[in-house]
């Protein structure tokens, strides 16, 4: 049987790395997917290729106990394991341990704070449980994603996989493991992309390696980006976007005193501001990756400023898309 299944893209437009010391936050899924395509095979051997936007390839084959990998890029091989983990957690799930063949193919810049790890996982697990003919509500979904993501990166809040399984633009409750639909059309945002200098497992770790040495000042922080999260939902339900934009300027200082920015990433979200965007921050684990600024009337003028100081603007605009998945053959 051959299964096809995707997942979106997403933005963080406030609350990273606070969402998982249990602060709110909140997310918007993107029109750029991950796609995964796989086929089960007649014997045990795993198979997992994925090929990601202008960074070449990666190949893990799994037989018995020999594993051979072939790497050009190590952000792939990096994603390989979510996909390896995936299938690990929904084979126990089904109960059924079938070798399987597996492509992976990202529209999104691989590892780059814009949830590709926990599309990989939700599609590769629901891609497996659909060949497996066993059903899967979206909530145990986003429950077996998570798994895979506190599995490989050693830390991680139910964010990510609850945005990609569900899509949309959410308030998410990670303690409750809940979200609730926020209504909005498109948000007049432009992303900014540069390569990530670090990856989201240890950028948790450097946030947590900073609360243990000095809890009472670094939990202040994290408590007013909850505080800050609200304000947010509040300002988005008022349609009140110079709100919103002055409240993502103080998000992307509050992330920055947690240690999560970067020179570049700074010169991105700057430019953007220079360039008339209403509030720039980074989005997601930081050390790198993506920036999102929320510019309406001012995208060409924002891609042009990031380009000038060296970023790549992303072409993305909202979907309210969650993971997809269908019998192909
Ligand atoms: O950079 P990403 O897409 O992996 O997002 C990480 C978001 C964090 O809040 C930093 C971690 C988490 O588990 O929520």
């Amino acid at each position: 049987m051959r299964v096809f299944a995707s997942a979106p893209g997403k933005i963080t437009l406030f609350g990273e790395h606070a969402v998982v010391y249990g602060e709110p936050a909140i997310t918007y899924t993107i029109d750029k997917r991950v796609h995964v395509h796989l086929k089960v095979r007649g014997d045990s051997t795993i198979k997992i290729e994925a090929r990601g936007l202008q960074v070449g390839g990666a190949k893990l084959v799994i037989s018995g106990e020999k594993i051979e990998a072939e790497v050009d890029a190590q952000s792939l091989m990096e994603s390989l394991s979510y996909v390896h983990k995936a299938l690990e957690i929904a084979s126990e799930y089904c109960g059924e341990s079938k070798g399987v063949e597996i492509l992976v193919e990202s529209e999104l810049p691989v590892g780059a704070g814009l949830g590709t790890s926990a599309a990989v996982s939700a599609a590769t697990i629901a891609a497996f449980c659909r060949a497996m003919e066993k059903e899967l509500s979206l909530e145990e979904l986003a429950r077996l994603a998570h798994r895979v993501e506190i599995e490989v990166q050693g830390s991680a809040s139910p964010m990510d996989t609850m945005t990609v399984t569900y899509g949309g633009l959410l308030y998410i409750k990670p303690a409750e493991r809940s979200f609730e639909r926020l209504e909005w059309g498109s948000l007049p945002v432009v992303v900014g992309f540069t390569p990530r200098e670090s990856n989201t497992g240890k950028l948790v770790a450097g946030v947590r390696r900073l609360v243990e040495r000095e809890e009472d000042l670094i939990m202040e922080i994290i408590r007013t980006i909850g505080k800050l999260v609200d304000r947010a939902r509040e300002a988005l339900e008022e349609e009140n976007l110079e709100m919103v934009g002055s409240l993502m300027n103080v998000n992307h200082g509050l992330l920055e005193a947690l240690g999560v920015s970067t020179v570049k990433l700074n010169e991105m979200v700057y430019a953007a501001r220079a360039a008339g965007a209403l509030g720039a921050k980074l989005t997601g684990a930081g050390g790198g990756g993506c920036m999102v600024a929320l510019c309406p009337g001012r995208e060409e003028e924002v891609k042009a400023s990031l380009r000038a100081v060296g970023g790549i603007p992303l072409e993305c605009t909202f979907s309210s898309r969650g993971v997809e998945v269908r019998v192909v053959g």
